[in-house]
């Protein structure tokens, strides 16, 4: 696996002179961001060698290596999910490989459904901690001890100072950005109301199907991690009627041009901390 990393980050770095500060990995329908990208440099994920191709629709799978804002950053447009059947360990490739590329802070985003019921389908929610229900963790198997300690600590698997540089770069566009606890469930299905419920009573404000693997990944790698989930429906059994894949895509559109601004404000700012 180290090997493997060392010889797709060596392809990359091949192809372009940007040394990434910022990572940065887009949910499913919010892979539009990539038109605030300067100076791109695009590698379709097939072309990047190891590199696992993603399948679902509505998930692009290419790196784009570029600038926002004068920082520069590594944005994984597409992501393979667990649901997939792909082994934890290629789940979190990329985001070791960011690390390799020399990113400091990774953003990771998604879609969820909404638990709390303060929130309201097109939120954007700044994730504070996460409840791993997948039943799997990608550091299960041999330590790769290059990457990181055998029990990592994860008080603060979500970075207090990422944090607070997504609350004021929500404060000059004048965005309230909510902030909440993310359960990751493995999927494909949707969540029963009853594990909605369960996943609530354990302290989840939204659940979603991505994102924990590869917070688990960066903080084994001491990279710094932050996270936003984009509320795309009220998860099942919070409000009438039945989740729809198609009804989620609209929604995460209809919220990008906020999701964008806060991204492009957040990621400037973290190039400069
Ligand atoms: N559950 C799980 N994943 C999701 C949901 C949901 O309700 N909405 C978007 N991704």
């Amino acid at each position: 696996m180290y090997a493997k990393l060392g010889e797709s980050a060596e392809f990359i770095r091949s192809k372009t002179k940007i040394i990434p500060k910022v990572g940065l990995i887009l949910g499913s329908g919010l892979g539009a961001f990539v038109d605030r990208i300067q100076n791109q440099t695009v590698l379709a994920y097939d072309e990047i060698p190891n590199f696992q191709d993603c399948s679902v629709e509505g998930h692009q799978g290419r790196l784009i290596l570029g600038e926002v804002k004068g920082t520069p950053i590594a944005i994984l447009q597409g992501r393979v999910h667990g649901y997939e059947g792909f082994p934890m360990e290629d789940l979190v490739f990329p985001t070791r490989l960011l690390a390799s590329l020399g990113v400091e802070s990774l953003i990771l985003t998604n879609a969820a459904g909404g638990i709390n019921l303060d929130y309201i389908p097109g939120d954007l929610v700044m994730i504070t901690d996460h409840i791993n229900l997948m039943g799997n963790n990608p550091l299960v198997g041999p330590n790769i001890a290059e990457l990181g300690p055998r029990f990592p600590d994860m008080t603060e698997a979500y970075n207090l100072e990422l944090r607070s540089t997504l609350q004021s770069a929500a404060k000059e566009i004048s965005y309230e950005l909510k902030t909440g606890i993310y359960a990751a469930m493995l999927g494909p299905t949707y969540e029963t109301p009853a594990e909605v419920r369960m996943a609530g009573i354990m302290g989840a404000d939204m659940v979603g199907m991505s994102t924990v693997p590869e917070s688990i990944a960066a903080n084994h790698l001491g990279i710094k991690v932050c996270g936003i989930s984009c509320i795309t429906n009220m998860a099942a059994g919070i409000e009438k009627g039945k989740l729809s894949h198609d009804d989620i895509k609209v929604q995460a559109v209809k919220v990008m041009e906020s999701f964008s601004n806060l991204l492009e404000m957040a990621i400037g700012k973290m190039g400069k901390n």
